[in-house]
């Protein structure tokens, strides 16, 4: 297969199931994350060799990253976080972290990525988004807004790199069964039940479905899948 794939904040949750998989599939898997002792840890879990430390809301971090991991085919852009916060209580510094890694990381990383890729006439770009980008969610402002910053950069970028054979795609998860997941129900007003009880098909969903959409938007049967937005959330969007 040989395709070089870079997936961000892939020492845990969706990440590393798209890591795993994709790993699986014989492609050429890079995984980065800041802490390193996850990192290690995963990476001999899912037999991964190549991971980097990496703080993606730096700048230089990021360009330091892909110079080392050299040409990327398959970016997914995965690493993200999530505050539940009124807006009259959200900090200027919590507002602008969650700018920094939601939208301006995966931005830097496509523009750093993008000169190879168009070379090559062939790419692919996923970004994880979310659902709350889609229909909103109370008390989340800062992270809904993020994440449906991904969506129109989706559409513009799918359009603008068409002709190039480079594929650009969103995925916006519902809930999924990870540690950022967990943390979000304890900060909210919900009981992990309550949050099962709207969800319409009454479960969260599991970090390996992501993955294998994730497998499918990259292979060339989706060759012709771009600038879309795509909702995988047990029917939450539709609720
Ligand atoms: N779980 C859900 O219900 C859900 C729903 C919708 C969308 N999503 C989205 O799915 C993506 C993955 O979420 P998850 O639930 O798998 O989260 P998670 O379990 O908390 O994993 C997040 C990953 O991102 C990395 N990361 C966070 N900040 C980073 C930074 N500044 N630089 C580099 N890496 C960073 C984390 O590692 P370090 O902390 O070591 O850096 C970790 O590897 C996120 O974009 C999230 O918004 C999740």
């Amino acid at each position: 297969m040989n395709k070089k794939v870079l997936v961000t904040g892939g020492s845990k949750g969706i990440g590393k199931s798209i890591a795993k998989l994709l790993s699986e599939y014989g492609y050429d898997v890079y995984i980065c994350a800041r802490n390193i002792e996850h990192l290690e840890q995963t990476a001999r879990q899912i037999k991964v060799k190549n991971y980097f430390s990496c703080d993606l809301t730096n700048p230089k971090s990021c360009q330091e990253l892909i110079e080392k991991i050299g040409n990327v085919d398959i970016l997914i852009n995965n690493a993200g976080e999530y505050i539940w916060n009124p807006i009259e209580k959200t900090t200027e510094d919590q507002l602008c972290n969650l700018v920094e890694i939601n939208i301006k990381a995966p931005y830097r990383l496509i523009a750093l990525c993008i000169s190879s890729m168009k070379q090559k006439k062939w790419g692919r770009i996923v970004n994880i988004g979310s659902i709350s980008g889609v229909v909103g969610e109370a008390n989340a402002s800062v992270y809904s807004m993020t994440k449906s910053a991904l969506n129109g950069l989706t559409k513009s970028l799918g359009l603008e790199l068409a002709e190039y054979g480079i594929t650009v795609n969103t995925i916006n998860p519902g809930w999924v069964s990870t540690e950022l997941a967990q943390n979000a129900v304890e900060d909210c007003d919900f009981s992990n039940q309550e949050v099962i009880d709207m969800i319409p098909q009454k479960r969260f969903i599991s970090p390996d479905e992501i993955a294998h959409l994730v497998k499918y938007i990259i292979s060339e049967e989706a060759k012709g899948l771009t600038a879309q937005n795509i909702s995988l959330c047990a029917g939450l969007s539709a609720g």
